[in-house]
């Protein structure tokens, strides 16, 4: 979508994975969907250094509203919970230099079963406006998906209409079977393609196996202002060892993904919060050229993504998806890997090797841990660097 808006994929942190639908804000004071909880966590992504590293919208997902609208047909948001309003929240955010992101529902109910837009377009939209939200995610529960390719656009020139920038999250195409991807790259700044994130390694997995055998059908439409969207970060929750939160970080930004946090960052363990805040990793997902990565090599249980970057170098990242036991050794050409033949200047992301020169001959080995990456970035070396000055 060309709104001048998410030239590249967004980047925060939102309720749903972590925090999904807790209401109960008298037993899980810490966890409920609530303005206490935007509130903290806000305060340490300024505090910790998550803003500044580019985690700059903050969302609500599901659960944040009233279960009825009130006399005048508008949304309300949970008088408990949120007892200062929506805009309340905005101001809050932007004070401290956040965007807002907020979750609707293109149906007649959102998926949780609380008031959704449909019939109420118009309506929902003015209150958007009027609390200055940033960013709207537009879930297709309760709703016809034959009525998406029409139901999608409209939604997205009404907000157009409103003369209120807001990025425009879509999850049209996870409820389809076959996506009409040109259109919804035209109509939405970004798109959930499929299932659900949850927070285990098997979900991961699939995310990533489907993502591979299908980027054909749309890795060519992401770029400045539409993304793919494979779904929320696990990173510093329950399900993923360290090694799998590195894999998620690594091959999200291969895809160009939004890189949506959903932890506690209260609790968060360092090692962790080091894998969210790796800067060159953050470059790599927020490259300029915003083409999406592909997975080109699957072999024996390992992959091979790569993606091409704005300063002519690659990103490359080994998977390994195999269990046995000890580090998997991979040997592979320039070739294999699916970049040019020439010298490279190679430097791990996560810092585990040293850096090391390589090609344009030879088969370039590395080792990767069971459910674990190896994250490189391949610099062309220019010959102006062996030149001697006279
Ligand atoms: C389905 C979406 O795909 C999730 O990301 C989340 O928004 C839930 N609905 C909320 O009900």
């Amino acid at each position: 979508l060309d709104n001048g808006l998410a030239l590249t994929p967004p980047m925060g942190w939102l309720t749903w994975q972590r925090f999904r639908c807790i209401t109960d804000c008298e037993k899980y004071p810490d966890e409920c969907i609530s303005e206490n909880l935007i509130k903290r966590m806000a305060d340490i992504m300024l505090d910790e250094g998550y803003l500044e590293a580019g985690y700059n919208y903050v969302g609500i997902d599901d659960c944040w509203l009233e279960k009825q609208r009130d006399d005048n047909g508008r949304l309300v948001p949970d008088r408990n919970r949120f007892p200062n309003g929506m805009k309340a929240i905005a101001d809050y955010l932007h004070k401290k230099g956040f965007k807002f992101a907020l979750y609707q529902d293109y149906g007649n109910k959102t998926c949780m079963g609380y008031p959704g837009v449909l019939g109420h377009e118009a309506t929902d939209i003015q209150s958007f406006v009027d609390w200055d939200v940033d960013y709207i995610k537009l879930d297709g529960c309760y709703v016809d998906t034959g009525k998406m390719d029409d139901g999608y656009p409209y939604f997205g020139k009404l907000m157009n209409e409103s003369g209120r920038p807001m990025v425009y999250s879509c999850s049209w195409p996870a409820y389809q079977n076959k996506p009409n991807y040109a259109s919804i790259a035209n109509h939405c700044n970004l798109w959930r393609n499929w299932d659900d994130i949850q927070d285990s390694w098997s979900s991961l997995s699939r995310i990533m196996k489907w993502f591979a055998e299908n980027q054909d059908d749309f890795a060519k439409y992401a770029r400045p202002g539409q993304w793919n969207d494979p779904d929320m970060l696990l990173i510093g929750n329950f399900g993923l060892s360290l090694d799998q939160a590195k894999v998620q970080m690594a091959v999200w930004s291969i895809l160009a993904a939004p890189l949506l946090m959903s932890v506690d960052l209260k609790t968060i363990r360092p090692e962790f919060k080091e894998v969210l805040l790796n800067r060159d990793i953050i470059a790599i997902d927020q490259d300029s050229l915003g083409r999406q990565g592909l997975r080109v090599w699957n072999k024996s249980n390992c992959e091979i993504w790569n993606r091409k970057l704005s300063d002519g170098s690659y990103a490359i990242a080994f998977v390994n998806k195999r269990d046995d036991g000890a580090p998997y050794a991979v040997k592979v050409s320039l070739d294999t890997m699916s970049i040019p033949k020439q010298a490279y200047e190679v430097q791990d992301l996560y810092k585990e090797e040293k850096p090391r020169s390589f090609g344009p001959g030879g088969d370039f080995e590395t080792r990767i841990n069971p459910s674990g990456v190896k994250f490189f970035k391949f610099i062309p070396k220019t010959s102006n660097e062996v030149k001697t000055d006279t």
